[in-house]
C-alpha cells in the first residue's frame, strides 16, 4: 500500500510541470539541430525576400507574434482560419492584423517544406517565432537566438481575444495586470511596448485621444500639442478608416530606441505608450532605455524571449500542422 502510495506521488510530481503549464521549460535553442538543419536559413530567406517586396512584413510579423503568444499562447492559433468566421483573426481586435504578416509565415512555411528531411517536421509557431526575430534584424534591432520546439495548437475562436489582448486605451494598472497574467513583467512591458518603434496605426485607434478628450480638454493633456495638432491634420474627424499613420513619427521604419524619446516629448501615440512614461513606475525605465539603447536591446531580447515561452504546447497538446492555416 505504502508502496502504491509512494508510486503514485512520483506520479504526480512528474505530472506537475504539465500542471503547472511550465512545458516552456522544453524549449531549446537548437531544438531542429537534427530534424531539420537549416531551418533558420530557410526562414531568414523567405522574410527577408517578402520584406524586399513590402516593408509591411517587418510590423505585420512582429504584431502577429504577439497576439498569437498572448492568446492561448504562442501555438500558431492566431493563423487558424475558420469557415463559420469565428476563429482568432476574425476577432474584432485581430482583423487589423497585417495580411502580409499571415503571408510571410505562409511562404517560410513552404520554404522550409521544400527540403523532404524538414517538410512537416517544423511547427508554425516555431516559424512565426524565428519569423519574428528576422524582422527585428531586418530592421536594424538586436539580433538573438530563438528558443525552439512549439507544437502547434488545435483551438481558435474569437471569443478568447478579447480577455486577452491589451488596449490602446488601457492605464498602467491594466497593462500590468495582463502582462502579469501573462507572466511578463513591468520591465517585459516596457521593453515590448518598444515594438511600436515601427509600422503604423489607424486613426480610429487613438481618434479619441484629438477630438472630444474630455469635457475640459478636445485634446489628452498628456500629447504634445505640437503633435496633437499634426495628428489632427493626418487624421481629420471623418477621416477614411482605412487611413493609418507611422507610430514612431521620426524613424517609422527602423527598430530603435526613438519610441523613448518620444514618449518622453509627449509623442506617444496611444494611451498605453504614453502612460509608461507618464506613471512614475516606469518613467525611469522609459528614460533608461531612451538614454541607452544598448540597455533596450538588451532588455527587449529578455522580453520577447519571456513572450516566446507563453503558453508553450508539447505532447498531446498540439500537432505539427501541414497548412498553417488549418488543423491536420
Ligand atoms: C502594451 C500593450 C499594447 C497595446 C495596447 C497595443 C496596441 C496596438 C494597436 C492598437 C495597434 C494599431 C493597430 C491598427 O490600428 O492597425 C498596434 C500596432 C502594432 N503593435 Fe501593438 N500593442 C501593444 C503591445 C505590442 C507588443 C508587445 C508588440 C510586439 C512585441 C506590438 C507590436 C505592434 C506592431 C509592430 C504594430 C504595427 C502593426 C502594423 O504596422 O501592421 N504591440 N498595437
Ligand atoms: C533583399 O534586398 C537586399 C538589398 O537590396 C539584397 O541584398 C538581398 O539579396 C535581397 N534578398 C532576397 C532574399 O531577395
Ligand atoms: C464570434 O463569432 C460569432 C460567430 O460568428 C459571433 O456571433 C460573435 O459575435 C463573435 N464574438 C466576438 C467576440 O467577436
Ligand atoms: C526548392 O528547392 C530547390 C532546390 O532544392 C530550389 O531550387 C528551389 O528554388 C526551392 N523552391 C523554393 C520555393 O524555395
Ligand atoms: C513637443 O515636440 C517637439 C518636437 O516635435 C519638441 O521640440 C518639444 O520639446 C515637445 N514638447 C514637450 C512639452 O515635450
Ligand atoms: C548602457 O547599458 C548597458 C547594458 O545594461 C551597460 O552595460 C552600459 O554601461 C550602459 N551605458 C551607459 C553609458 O550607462
Amino acid at each position: 500500500m505504502e508502496h502504491r502510495n509512494s508510486f503514485l506521488l512520483s506520479f504526480l510530481l512528474l505530472l506537475l510541470p504539465l500542471l503547472l503549464n511550465s512545458a516552456s521549460a522544453q524549449l531549446k535553442q537548437n531544438f531542429y539541430q537534427n530534424i531539420c538543419p537549416n531551418v533558420e536559413n530557410y526562414v531568414r530567406s523567405a522574410v527577408e525576400k517578402k520584406f524586399n517586396e513590402t516593408f509591411v512584413t517587418a510590423p505585420g510579423t512582429l504584431r502577429l507574434f504577439f497576439h498569437d503568444c498572448f492568446v492561448r499562447g504562442c501555438d500558431a492559433s492566431v493563423l487558424l482560419a475558420s469557415s463559420g468566421n469565428n476563429a482568432e483573426k476574425d476577432s474584432p481586435l485581430d482583423q487589423s492584423l497585417a495580411g502580409d504578416g499571415f503571408d510571410t509565415v505562409i511562404k517560410a512555411k513552404a520554404a522550409v517544406d521544400n527540403d523532404s528531411k524538414c517538410k512537416n517536421k517544423v511547427s508554425c509557431a516555431d516559424i512565426l517565432a524565428l519569423a519574428a526575430r528576422d524582422v527585428i534584424v531586418l530592421t536594424g534591432g538586436p539580433s538573438y537566438t530563438v528558443e525552439l520546439g512549439r507544437l502547434d495548437g488545435r483551438v481558435s475562436t474569437n471569443t478568447s481575444v478579447h480577455s486577452n489582448i491589451p488596449l490602446p486605451t488601457f492605464n498602467l494598472d491594466k497593462l500590468i495586470s495582463m502582462f502579469t497574467a501573462h507572466g511578463l513583467s513591468q520591465t517585459d512591458l516596457v521593453a515590448l511596448s518598444g515594438a511600436h518603434t515601427i509600422g503604423s496605426a489607424h486613426c480610429a485607434r487613438f481618434a479619441k485621444r484629438i477630438n472630444g478628450f474630455s469635457r475640459t480638454s478636445s485634446v489628452d493633456p498628456t500629447l504634445n500639442s505640437t503633435y496633437a495638432q499634426q495628428l489632427q491634420q493626418e487624421c481629420p474627424k471623418n477621416v477614411d478608416p482605412r487611413v493609418a499613420i507611422n507610430m514612431d513619427p521620426n524613424t517609422p521604419r527602423i527598430f530603435d530606441n526613438t519610441y523613448y524619446k518620444n514618449l518622453q516629448q509627449g509623442m506617444g501615440l496611444f494611451t498605453s505608450d504614453q502612460v509608461l512614461f507618464t506613471d512614475s513606475r516606469t518613467t525611469k525605465l522609459v528614460n533608461l532605455f531612451a538614454s541607452n539603447v544598448t540597455a533596450f536591446q538588451q532588455a527587449f531580447i529578455t522580453a520577447i524571449t519571456n513572450l516566446g515561452r507563453v503558453g508553450v504546447k508539447t505532447g498531446s497538446q498540439g500537432e505539427i500542422r501541414r497548412d498553417c492555416s488549418a488543423v491536420n
